[in-house]
């Protein structure tokens, strides 16, 4: 079922520093809980450098005491999805049409507002913008870590007992240098990041697997080897992981029985096996032919996330989808959805999919931060140097999709709703390549996001 996904970024400069981010997805839920119930002002949360907007909107609000959603962690949850799509839409032009993506948008975008917290000047602005964080109606950017808190709280806390959606980070600094206290305060205090001090100048080799194998063991051994043999160096300075871990189970598992092998058109000419899924119930669907789009969201239990399904007309290409798609688009299609009989086909899949960031968030406007003699990241070291930049960050995801989910007992075992009595039953078969989206639905987060192309690598 879920997947985890992790990126890590390095950098280095003349003084022969190299800093290394690598995010992972994942956020803890073991986070502290005065966070969950604090108010900005009990935090100390004061990054070296603000980030104004140079057109300040509206007048003041007063930060809103904890309600269902806070209003900002609303706006948040906005910002981090239009910088998801904008990613994937960067992603679907530099792969041809039937590879497989899969990416975590807000693993990336939790670890690279880890890395903000240090950021100054024109790299802060570059990262306010790409990450779409200065849309957020707050004066100044050091709220968002702030809201990110407060987003955390509310995604990763127990949802059911049977779904898991957990996020770690984690900072491993070298432990040579020091880095300023206030970084580190908050960093733990926001993103639950604490500092692992290794020794990247004698043993580099060595601190990558330690690093990777932290990865790895906050994925369920899903995610492996995110750092390659290379990355890391005797100039490492910093790597910075985040890492998200989802498992779910469908709340209507698929009968293992209706199981077929089946063709799956990868395009006009292609052909592949695929296991296809196949159940009749009630799901959330909306048939979009002017849009040419058929969309389905499946709930995990626990009801709060889920998975949508974005489906081309057969003959319609999906790259023309995903060339239209934007947040208000993809928003008004989700809230058109309605309960409804659904027929649903499609493929049992796994999908891993990994790749270095860097050259898609240059293209996207993220450049400073990766230029040795441009990037300003003065709140990291203790005495404010300069020399830290970011080498690159890599990315790592993965998704398997089955019958169940996985396999705990309780099941809803799926309700085949009256077979051939329902007339206004409608169809959806994903036999050939569609969106995928796991979503957190109370908020609109999206959590992973990707297209399957070809189901039958497995
Ligand atoms: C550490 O960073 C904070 C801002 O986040 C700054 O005020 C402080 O001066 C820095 N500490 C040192 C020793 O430079
Ligand atoms: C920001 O840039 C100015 C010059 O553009 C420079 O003087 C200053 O030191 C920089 N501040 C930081 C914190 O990097
Ligand atoms: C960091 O946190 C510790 C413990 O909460 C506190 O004692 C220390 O003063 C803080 N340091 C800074 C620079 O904020
Ligand atoms: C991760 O590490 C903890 C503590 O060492 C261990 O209990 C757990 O089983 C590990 N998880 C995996 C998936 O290896």
């Amino acid at each position: 079922m879920p997947k985890p996904s992790q990126l890590y970024l390095p950098r280095m400069r003349t003084s022969d520093y190299l800093l290394i981010l690598a995010f992972l997805p994942l956020l803890s839920t073991a986070q502290n809980l005065d966070i969950c119930n604090s108010r900005p002002k009990d935090l100390l949360l004061e990054p070296r450098c603000v980030y104004r907007s140079p057109d300040p909107e509206e007048s003041d609000e007063p930060t809103p005491e904890p309600r269902p959603v806070n209003p900002r962690v609303w706006e948040l949850s906005k910002a981090n999805s239009r910088f998801a799509l904008s990613l994937y839409k960067q992603m679907a032009l530099s792969r041809t049409p039937e590879n497989n993506i899969f990416m975590s948008p807000l693993s990336i975008s939790t670890a690279f507002a880890m890395t903000k917290l240090g950021a100054c000047n024109r790299t802060l602005e570059q990262i306010m913008k790409v990450f779409e964080f200065h849309t957020i109606k707050e004066k100044t950017s050091d709220m968002i870590h702030f809201f990110f808190a407060k987003l955390n709280c509310r995604l990763y806390r127990k949802k059911d007992k049977t779904t898991l959606l957990v996020s770690a980070n984690r900072l491993f600094g070298d432990k040579s240098l020091y880095f300023n206290e206030t970084y580190q305060n908050i960093s733990e205090t926001v993103y639950g990041a604490k500092l692992m001090p290794l020794n990247f100048k004698s043993n580099p080799e060595a601190a990558r697997i330690t690093i990777n194998d932290w990865i790895s063991n906050k994925t369920e051994n899903r995610i492996r080897d995110t750092l390659p043999s290379g990355a890391l160096d005797s100039n490492t300075a910093l790597v910075l992981v985040n890492t998200i871990y989802f498992k779910g189970q469908w709340k209507n598992k698929f009968p293992k029985e209706n199981l077929v092998a089946s063709n799956f058109y990868i395009d006009e000419s292609r052909t592949c096996q695929a296991n296809m899924m196949y159940q009749e119930i009630k799901f959330n669907y909306k048939n979009l032919p002017d849009e040419k789009v058929q969309l389905l969201e499946m709930p995990y239990r626990g009801e709060d996330i889920t998975m949508v399904l974005i489906l081309p007309s057969r003959g319609h290409p999906l790259s023309q989808v995903e060339a239209q798609l934007d947040q208000n688009k993809l928003n008004s299609w989700l809230d058109q959805m309605r309960e409804t009989s659904v027929s649903v086909s499609m493929p049992r899949f796994r999908v891993e999919d990994s790749f270095s960031l860097k050259e898609k968030l240059q293209q996207m406007g993220l450049t400073d931060l990766f230029n040795a003699d441009k990037a300003s990241l003065p709140g990291i070291l203790e005495d404010g140097s300069e020399s830290l930049f970011i080498s690159d960050a890599y990315h790592k995801a993965f998704l398997e999709v089955n019958e169940e989910g996985s396999e705990a007992a309780a099941s809803t075992a799926v309700v085949a709703v009256g077979r051939s009595l329902n007339l206004n039953r409608e169809f959806f078969e994903a036999d050939h390549p569609f969106l995928v989206i796991i979503r957190e639905s109370t908020l609109n987060t999206l959590l992973f996001i990707g297209r399957v192309s070809n189901p039958c690598e497995q």
